[in-house]
């Protein structure tokens, strides 16, 4: 029954209002790589976690939208709620709770802080296994204006973290900094926050005041060393940018690594969850949104947008196709230049090529698809489906008006109409007869000339 792995607790602080962000969206469900801030952290912390961690989160109150998330992210989370932010100190106590339950390690990260990976965290608890009581992450900014400092003694202890507000003249020249990040030694956790006081320049319970505390308690510091990309604070719109292009360039390289070949990398924007098979090529300028999945030996052509997309092995899209949700591309289906594909399943080898808008609609196997061609899925109330059987052909510019069912191997003529369904191995034309006036355009052009030489 008794386990060997330590029993661990992550504290994850959301409660921050982001004013700097200008928006009435919460700071931490701002989104990089399609994900929201906040999720990110609560993926890095199961990942680091191997299963065997429980989760905390401190959000602001009435924040029904953060634990929405909180609750999509990791179900089995517990929410905790401060009223007022009275610094980070005070916020992870707000999970008063939990910290009770006296884990062997406390990890405590803040939301806004989305780039950690999951095995720094790992790397923070085996740096408090060797005898810490509390392991701060630090790192050293370009810039370490604004951060808390690391001071440290002789010998390179961790002594103290000194806010920059607090920091005098010598202090400030140190650069290094904390992350913000920090594990703690679970027995003791609640009895030191407990001893933080506020009396600072912020009149703030700052957590980093957990080391001098722990300290006098006599158990040691110690820090643990990260790269600044991995620790960047999201505060505004500027550096979610930065944290976009940061895990843009991760996103780039592990579809790189995984076998998948982008022309020119720093041109494709990917989602959080883009799967790339190997042996895929991405030309330069596409853009993934959320939930696609490529096969292998696909292609993807220049300035496609593809979001909520599958696409089996050997399809070819693009340049400039649009894939929307639900669209699902069988074994060498072919969809071309300008054409838009939502909710619908092309069969295996079809064919789209050109100017094309499939809505809520299933195309057969080798099915043709001329240019132009139209599913009116929509009557301003409601959506229909259309059906297109195998080995159809559908001429160019077609409309076809939903609900409706074009037969297996069915011709449909150019500039139709469909309204009807159309039997299989039939030829449905819904355009006026074409009627030709032999001469006509020869006497037309005389009467016209003579007509211009009289005036
Ligand atoms: C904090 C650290 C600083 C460190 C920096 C790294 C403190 C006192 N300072 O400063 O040493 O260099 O992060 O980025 O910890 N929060 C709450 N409730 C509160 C206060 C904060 O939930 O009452 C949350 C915020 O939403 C945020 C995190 O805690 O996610 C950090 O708070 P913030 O005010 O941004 O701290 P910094 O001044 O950046
Ligand atoms: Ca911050």
């Amino acid at each position: 029954m008794t386990s060997t792995k330590a029993r661990c607790l992550a504290i994850v602080l959301a409660a921050g209002e982001g004013k700097r962000m200008r928006s009435p969206l919460p700071k931490v469900l701002h989104k990089i790589a399609g994900r929201s801030m906040l999720a990110h952290v609560l993926d890095a912390v199961k990942q680091g976690g191997q299963g065997d961690i429980d989760i905390a989160v401190v959000v602001g109150p009435d924040r029904a939208d953060v634990a929405a998330e909180i609750l999509r992210a990791a179900p089995g989370a517990e929410i905790f709620v401060q009223s007022d932010r009275l610094g980070t100190a005070h916020a992870v106590l707000a999970a008063r709770p939990a910290l009770a339950r006296l884990y062997d390690d406390v990890l405590v990260l803040f939301a806004d802080t989305p780039l950690v990976r999951g095995e720094t965290l790992a790397r923070l608890r085996g740096k408090r296994a060797e005898g810490a009581g509390v392991v701060a992450l630090g790192f050293a900014p370009e810039d370490p204006h604004g951060y808390g400092r690391l001071l440290t003694d002789a010998l390179g202890a961790l002594v103290a973290i000194r806010e920059h507000k607090d920091a005098d003249l010598q202090e400030l020249e140190v650069g290094l900094c904390n992350a913000g990040l920090m594990a703690l030694d679970g027995a003791r956790a609640l009895e030191w926050l407990e001893a933080i006081s506020n009396d600072n320049a912020q009149k703030e319970y700052y957590l980093p005041d957990a080391v001098e505390v722990a300290r006098k308690a006599g158990a040691p510091a110690a820090i643990l060393l990260a790269e600044a990309d991995e620790v960047m604070g999201v505060n505004d719109k500027a550096q979610l940018a930065l944290a976009e292009a940061e895990i843009q360039r991760r996103l780039r390289r592990a579809a790189m690594l995984g076998g998948a070949t982008l022309i020119a990398p720093e041109t494709v924007f990917f989602s959080h969850d883009t799967v790339l098979a190997a042996d895929v090529l991405v030309e330069p300028h596409v853009v993934f949104g959320p939930g696609v999945k490529v096969a292998e030996g696909v292609v993807i052509h220049s300035f496609s947008h593809l979001e909520g997309a599958e696409l089996a092995k050997g399809v070819t899209i693009g340049p400039y196709a649009r894939l929307r949700p639900g669209a699902r591309l069988a074994e060498g289906a072919r969809v071309g230049n300008f054409v838009e594909i939502k909710q619908a399943d092309i069969g295996p080898g079809a064919k789209v090529n050109h100017l094309t808008y499939i809505g809520d609609a299933s195309v057969g196997a080798r099915a043709n698809i001329g240019a132009g061609t139209i599913t009116c899925n929509y009557d301003g109330f409601l959506k229909y489906r259309t059906i297109i059987g195998e080995d159809a052909f559908i001429g160019s510019n077609s409309a076809l008006v939903a609900p409706v069912e074009i037969g297996r191997g069915a011709f449909v003529g150019s500039g139709s109409v469909v309204t009807k369904n159309v039997e299989a191995d039939a030829l449905a034309v819904s355009r006026a007869r074409q009627s030709d006036l032999p001469g006509w355009a020869a006497a037309f052009r005389k009467k016209m000339a003579a007509l211009k030489a009289a005036r």
